[in-house]
């Protein structure tokens, strides 16, 4: 099976950049699950339930989030509600919704965990043990694929974390940075990896952001508010084709369409 990967989705013109490209992209590339990071989808950060609906009516199946996916209240009761919109499973369990969806194929059930790394990031819960809590889950679900969203700032904890899991899931990817990396590979075990699949809104911006806030914030040292940029948009995922018996990745393609 293949599973597509999308990084970050930036604001509207993000969302609006997906709704256009994505159909075409499914059927091109005969994808049959698509998994998409919409920490960012609102404007002004976040993701609020119309950022998740300009998603799934674009044909995502299932939204992961990050580090700025509870900074909506709004989207709270949407985290319990729909079973495939996802927080990291790390963020404290006070919070409302869960780290990890079941996708119903026919042929097996896939499962897609959400986790945050700690490594120049706010401090959480160990996310190695996260992960193992959050395997078990799906393979008590009944599991055979399992996808890991691994939301985190070091490459250098990403690839720990990516080998760590070698031989026990399908996928790992990287997101947060929103800097594709050109490390997609296969494992020693079996488990498709990259450290980041890249974002997907403005080309010439800092993460989705004016660069001239960026450069005012980092320069001058004074608050600013972020404004999403404009201008032509760039689409980065990975496509991941997955062999159904064995649950291992047989194929890595990294996509970057504008
Ligand atoms: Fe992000
Ligand atoms: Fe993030």
């Amino acid at each position: 099976m293949k599973v597509l990967a999308i990084g970050d989705i930036c604001g509207k013109i993000g969302c609006e950049f997906l709704l256009k490209k994505l159909p075409q992209i499914k059927k091109e590339y005969s994808i049959d699950l698509v998994i998409a990071n919409g920490e960012n989808s609102a404007e002004g950060n976040g993701i609020l339930p119309s950022s998740a609906e300009m998603l799934f009516s674009a044909g995502v199946d299932v939204i992961t989030g990050g580090n700025h996916t509870v900074r909506r209240k709004e989207i709270f009761d949407l985290l319990d509600e729909n079973p495939f919109i996802l927080r990291p499973a790390n963020l404290p369990h006070s919070l409302p919704g869960k780290g990890i969806a079941l996708v119903d194929m026919g042929y097996t059930t896939v499962a897609v965990i959400n986790v945050l790394g700690v490594v120049y990031t706010e401090s959480m819960a160990c996310p190695f043990e996260t992960v193992d809590e959050q395997i078990k889950i799906a393979k008590q679900a009944g599991a055979k694929i399992i996808i890991v969203d691994l939301h985190a700032e070091a490459t250098s904890e990403k690839r720990a974390i990516g080998f760590y899991l070698d031989g026990k899931v399908s996928v790992v990817f990287g997101t947060h940075t929103h800097v594709q990396t050109a490390d997609e590979q296969i494992l020693p075990g079996g488990t498709g990896y990259i450290t980041d699949i890249g974002m997907t809104g403005v080309k010439q911006s800092v993460l989705g952001v004016d660069k001239d806030i960026i450069i005012q914030k980092l320069k001058d040292k004074l608050p600013v508010r972020f404004i999403n940029a404009t201008g032509e948009c760039e689409l980065n995922g990975c496509i991941f084709d997955i062999d159904k018996s064995t649950g291992l990745v047989t194929d890595i393609k990294r996509l970057s369409i504008m």
